[in-house]
């Protein structure tokens, strides 16, 4: 397989599949039977609206949170009934919403963090990777994470999802609240990831700059995938009129 050019969606083979998944909060059911595939090396978005049922569903999938129902498989394993440590050693990780890093280790640290889930004492192998992609965190390796602004907190967040190598990163929201040249870096270290090879499912409200660079898009409405088509199948249909009406780039 070629590692420069994109290939069309359906070449090659399905890495996560979830299949009818409910998930709810108590009695209270929020996704709905959702089924979609991810790709090997592939670049998908998850679109839709506050509220959707997105970060659930992702919870769900990395087994943060009990599923009510439904499959999910990664690389032909069941992972369905998997824990989430396991999960993540199977090759997903979860950058999830929010920039969760802790402002009270420093920097390298944070990173180290990425990779206890494959070697509990913290696989210092892998930093220099990063710090060749990440230059300013090596400069500042040994400050706390707090002293980080709030881009670079999120920067380091992708910074410590990449570190493990995982087969399949997930971005929940990575751009919340940062300044557009902060979210151009993320997507387009995103979108550098796809090409390498690693499958990227990224969660964005700014859906035009998410489907510059996605080969595939999911769109979730009240707990369902509403739609899923290429972006140029999205551009084609009065898809994407709906979809940015209420977004925050409609214009
Ligand atoms: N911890 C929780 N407890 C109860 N309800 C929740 C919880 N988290 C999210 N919800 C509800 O589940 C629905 C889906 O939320 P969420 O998955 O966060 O949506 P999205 O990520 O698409 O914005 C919303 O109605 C939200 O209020
Ligand atoms: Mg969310």
């Amino acid at each position: 397989m070629s590692a420069t050019t994109h290939k069309p969606r359906r070449e090659a083979p399905v890495l996560l599949k979830v299949d009818d998944l409910h998930v709810a909060y108590g009695k209270a059911e929020v996704v709905h039977g959702v089924s979609f595939e991810v790709r090997e090396g592939e670049f998908a978005v998850m679109l839709g609206r506050n509220g959707a049922g997105k970060s659930t569903s992702l919870h769900a999938i990395c087994g943060l949170i009990p599923k009510r129902s439904g499959r999910v498989s990664f690389g032909g394993q069941d992972i369905s009934s998997t824990d989430p440590r396991s999960i993540v050693n199977s090759g997903i990780v979860n950058v999830l919403e929010g920039h969760r890093i802790f402002t009270t280790l420093t920097i390298e640290d944070n990173l180290l963090l990425g990779t206890y889930a494959k070697n509990s004492r913290g696989d210092r192998s892998k930093l220099d990777r990063i710090y060749s992609i990440f230059p300013e965190m090596a400069e500042r390796r040994h400050q706390l994470a707090s002293r980080l602004s709030g881009g670079q907190q999120q920067i380091l967040a992708v910074a410590q999802g990449m570190i493990g190598e995982p087969r399949l990163l997930i971005l929940d929201e990575p751009s919340a609240g940062l300044a557009p040249l902060v979210i151009d870096r993320i997507l387009q270290i995103a979108a550098d990831l796809a090409r390498g090879g690693t499958a990227i499912l990224l969660v964005e409200q700014l859906v035009e700059k998410a489907l510059r660079h996605a080969d595939y898009a999911f769109l979730m409405a009240n707990g369902k995938i509403a739609a899923s088509a290429t972006p140029e199948e999205l551009h084609s249909s009065d898809l994407i009129q709906r979809i940015l009406v209420g977004s925050h780039e409609a214009n």
